[in-house]
């Protein structure tokens, strides 16, 4: 932690990195699981009817930002049902051969679990429409004269599908969930929750100051939560006594370069680019990425979302606009940042 890129680098792994000790703190039963109100009461009807039923669940697209809980509801659904649970993600089904592998490895009512199932390969896709529907799949073996389509029945099983880009999901995939759910950012109130039970687990002493700054700051997302508690438990032992209150938390929060409102240094750079480079917008998005120096996915994955969630900018037709939160952030006034960027 030396460079002085430090603090922007850390949150945004800290949002995207799914690491081992993610899994420590998952959550395992709906109970455990906090906020997503209705996403959780959808979930509980389906798996408690399909118990009852002694049948399959059926299938689910979960999506919304990285570390909102979708894998997390995958394995509570797995657990729930008391199947097994498959994980894959779209980028590593790259031939039809490789799905038909997969799936027929399958036991009845087993769930298998596509993670970005968006950049599953349109040639695949098309096999998937025929085993979420009829539970089967005809795939062509050999080539030329010889080539012959042969048939695989599947057992029953549940497709959960993960998403962070609802939007480039085609329809017919989209229509064959019987659920389809968005995740939203989680309140404050439940993050608070989350920074409680985390520490227990870790048993790191916390008091309920410190568990609100921190839930503050997490940009409404538990696995910053816990990001951030990893750090802040770290700077308690090496700077405090151990304990995180909220001065210990604010100390070590600021050493990250996580502000009050949880905006990190590439959030005030992309708003500070709009102000000051094209007063406000409209500006496109790749134009903005070229502006700060980010992958433009990671830009509408990780930090638009939130951005606009929070009131800073807008999305429109033209382009991206800064709104007037957003010009408060940057500290100046619309026309101003011509003007900047004229002088420098
Ligand atoms: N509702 C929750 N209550 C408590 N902890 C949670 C909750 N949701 C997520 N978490 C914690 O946040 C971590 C990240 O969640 P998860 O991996 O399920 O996110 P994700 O939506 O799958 O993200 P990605 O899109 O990056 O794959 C989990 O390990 C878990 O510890
Ligand atoms: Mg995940």
């Amino acid at each position: 932690m030396t460079d002085e890129s430090t603090g922007s680098d850390f949150y945004s792994d800290a949002i995207t990195r799914d690491d081992t000790r993610d899994a420590a703190l998952r959550p395992v039963s709906f109970d455990d699981f906090r906020g997503q109100p209705k996403t959780i009461e959808r979930l509980l009807i389906m798996t408690g009817a399909a118990k009852k039923r002694n049948d399959v669940v059926s299938h689910v697209l979960l999506s919304g930002p990285p570390g909102l809980g979708k894998t997390t509801l995958a394995h509570i659904i797995g657990h729930v049902m008391g199947r097994k649970v498959h994980i894959t993600a779209g980028p590593v089904v790259e031939r039809p051969g490789d799905l038909a592998g997969m799936l027929t490895n399958l036991e009845e009512g087993d769930i298998l679990f596509i993670d970005e199932i968006h950049r599953v390969p349109k040639a695949v896709e098309e096999f998937l429409y025929s085993a979420m529907e009829d539970y089967r799949i005809d795939i062509m073996i050999d080539q030329g004269p010889n080539a012959r389509s042969v048939r695989l029945d599947l057992p029953k099983f549940t497709l959960i599908g993960a998403t962070t880009r609802m939007g480039l999901l085609t329809a017919p995939l989209r229509s064959r969930f019987t659920l389809q759910s968005r995740l939203d950012y989680y309140n404050k109130s439940d993050l608070v929750s989350i920074a409680h039970r985390s520490c227990k687990l870790l048993e790191v002493p916390i008091d309920k100051d410190g568990a609100s700054e921190i839930a503050g700051r997490a940009r409404g997302t538990p696995r910053v939560v816990n990001n951030l508690i990893h750090f802040v438990r770290d700077y308690a032992e090496e700077r405090a006594d151990g304990v995180i209150t909220r001065d210990v938390a604010n100390a070590a929060l600021s050493l990250l370069e996580i502000d009050e409102r949880g905006l990190d240094e590439m959030d005030k750079r992309i708003l500070s680019v709009m102000a000051t480079h094209y007063n406000g917008g409209p500006v496109g998005l790749g134009t903005i990425a070229v502006a700060v120096g980010e992958e433009q996915q990671t830009l509408e994955e990780v930090h638009e979302p939130y951005l606009i969630q929070e009131g800073y900018l807008q999305r429109t037709p033209q382009g991206r606009v800064l709104t007037v939160r957003g010009w408060d952030i940057v500290g100046i006034k619309p026309g101003d940042g011509q003007q900047m960027n004229l002088i420098s």
